[in-house]
This record gives structure tokens, sequence and C-alpha cells, in this order.
């Protein structure tokens, strides 16, 4: 079992896909070059879909394709359907993530489907994944609340998650799509989810919307959540999550809130400094 706390960097994804600013292929690749050097244990270099959704995560391959590649570090791209998985093959991907919600309304909006048919689109995908050996991370959104739909159960959560672990997801990323969760809902979303989902594959994914991402981690991690997704700088949010999708949790805060409680980790101060400076300076 892992003793050090993990963290995923999912800016190059979920941050810069919500940038108006859209990044050429360069500082995208210079921006994960200068990630990779920060000890995370995963980073999303960016997403399959389709570029007339999320034109910012267009030529996803090509990055994919040029980065440096460290080797403690997976890297990973999301995938919503064959197509994207036909892609991930194509250029030997190793990790990929998938993604459906626990709001009808919000994967209508995100993926133009209801959560059933989510399903049917992924079940093929998992047994391809296993056949190539390929590792992958399932996310459900609207963990706390669905920006159309409202609060969101957290029995419907548990039930989206468990399906995604019984497809053979090696991880299971839980959303604040919306930055809406406290750390009392944060904490009674989480013991619904791990009555049927091992803890030890759980992530936590929350956006700062309302200032709150610190404390609902410091929450996650006294539950016993290890893995913890962030962005450097904040940056981003979803592009279907409406206005209030903004931001994901600062990478850099959560290094602090690891170092506050003294809790292991393998991120280094001085890179993360560097990356951050970066980005600041682009965006
Ligand atoms: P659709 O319109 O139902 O799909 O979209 P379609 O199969 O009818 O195809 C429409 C067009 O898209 C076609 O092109 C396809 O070829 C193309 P056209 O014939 O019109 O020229 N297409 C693709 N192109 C590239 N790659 C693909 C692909 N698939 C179809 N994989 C679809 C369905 C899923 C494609 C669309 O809804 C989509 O791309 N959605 C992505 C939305 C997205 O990326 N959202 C953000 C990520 S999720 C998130 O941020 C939340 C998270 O952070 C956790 C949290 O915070 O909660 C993970
Ligand atoms: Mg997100």
């Amino acid at each position: 079992m892992q003793n050090k706390i993990k963290v995923v960097e999912v800016g190059p994804r979920d941050g810069l896909q919500n940038e108006n600013k859209i990044w050429s292929i360069a500082e995208r690749i210079q921006m994960i070059d200068l990630l990779s050097q920060c000890g995370f244990g995963e980073i999303e270099v960016g997403s399959f879909v389709s570029p007339k959704w999320v034109p910012q995560m267009a030529d996803t391959e090509a990055v994919y394709q040029k980065i440096h590649k460290t080797p403690d570090c997976r890297y990973s791209v999301l995938v919503p359907n064959q197509k994207g998985m036909d892609t991930a093959l194509t250029y030997n991907v190793r990790d990929i993530s998938i993604f459906t919600a626990a709001s009808e309304a919000f994967n209508q909006k995100n993926i133009n489907c209801s959560i059933e048919e989510s399903f049917e689109r992924f079940t093929p995908l998992l047994h391809q994944a296993k056949d190539h050996n390929i590792r992958v991370r399932g996310y459900v959104s609207c963990v706390i609340e669905c920006p159309f739909s409202g609060k969101v159960s957290p029995t419907l959560v548990a039930t989206v998650a468990e399906r995604l672990w019984q497809l053979g997801c090696a991880e299971i990323s839980l959303g604040d799509t919306i930055g809406k969760g406290t750390p009392e809902s944060t904490v009674a979303m989480l013991q619904a989810v791990q009555e049927r989902v091992p803890l030890e594959r759980l992530a936590i994914h929350c956006h700062d919307t309302y200032g709150r991402a610190v404390e609902n981690i410091e929450a996650a991690l006294a539950e016993g959540v290890m893995t913890i997704d962030s962005a450097i700088t904040g940056l981003g949010g979803c592009p279907y999550g409406g206005e209030n999708a903004k931001g994901n949790v600062a990478t850099e805060a959560v290094l602090a809130l690891l170092d506050r409680k003294q809790l292991q980790h393998s991120l280094n101060a001085v890179a993360i400094e560097k990356a951050r400076q970066y980005v600041l300076s682009y965006s």
C-alpha cells in the first residue's frame, strides 16, 4: 500500500481546457516538461475529445508524442468514446481516463449521453484497455452538486463509482466539479463511496470555486484518501460545468497543506515554483 500522498497534476488538461487563450503545442509541451520535474505521480496531458467541443485540447496526440516522459510519472489522456480510444491505441498511450457523472443533466451537457449510455460506451473500451495493458482511471463528476440539477446523493455517487471500479478502473477520481463541497458533505460522500470501493483506490478532485477546496481535501485526507488532483496555479474548470466550474485547487496550495500536515509526498517545491512562474507568464 502506498505510504506517500500521490498528487495528480491535471493543469495541462483540466486547466487549459477552460482557458480562453488556446495554448500552442509547443507551450503545452514546455509546461508538461516543467511539470515532469515536480514529482507528480501522474500528469494529465490532455484529452482525445471532439475539438469542436473543446478546442483547447486539439492536437493532444502531438503533445503526448513530444513531451519528455520521466519513468516515475504516468502520463494520461482523457478518452470519452471509441474514437478517442482508437487515437490512444494509435499513439501507444499507456494511461487513459474515462469520465462520467453522478448527474444525468451534467452528462448530457458534457458528453452528450446519459449515465447508462456512458457505461455502454466504456465497457468495450475497458476490454480493449485490458488487452493492451493500459491503465484506466475513472472520473465521477458532480459528486456533491450539479450545476444544472442541484444536490447529488452520496448513494448515487457510490453507485457510479462502484460501476467504474467493477469495470476495471484502477483508480476512481471523485470530482466536486463546481466547488460546492464542504468538509461535511465531502466526508459524507466519501463514507458512502468507501463502502463500495476500496479507499486506497479513490482520489479527490476539488474545484476551488468557493475557496473551500483545501479544507475539503484536508477532510478527505483525514478520511484516509491518499490521492489528490490539483492544477498548477489553480488553472481551470470544466467547459460544460457552467460559470461555477472555474478553478481547480492549486497544486501549490496542496503542497502547502501536505507540508503543514507533515504528510509524506514526492513533490519538489523548487520545480513547482518554476512551473508556476512559467504558467503565470503565459496565461
Ligand atoms: P457527439 O457530438 O455526441 O459525438 O459528442 P459524435 O460521435 O456524434 O461526433 C460528433 C463529431 O465529433 C464528429 O465530427 C466526430 O468525428 C467527432 P464531425 O463528423 O462533426 O466532423 N468526434 C471526435 N473527435 C475527436 N475525438 C473524439 C471524437 N468523438 C467524436 N474522441 C463527445 C460526444 C463525447 C465526442 C463530445 O461530447 C465531447 O467531445 N465531449 C468532451 C467534453 C469534455 O472534454 N469535457 C471536459 C472534460 S470532463 C471534466 O472536465 C470533468 C473532470 O475534470 C472531473 C470534474 O471536475 O468533475 C474530469
Ligand atoms: Mg475537473
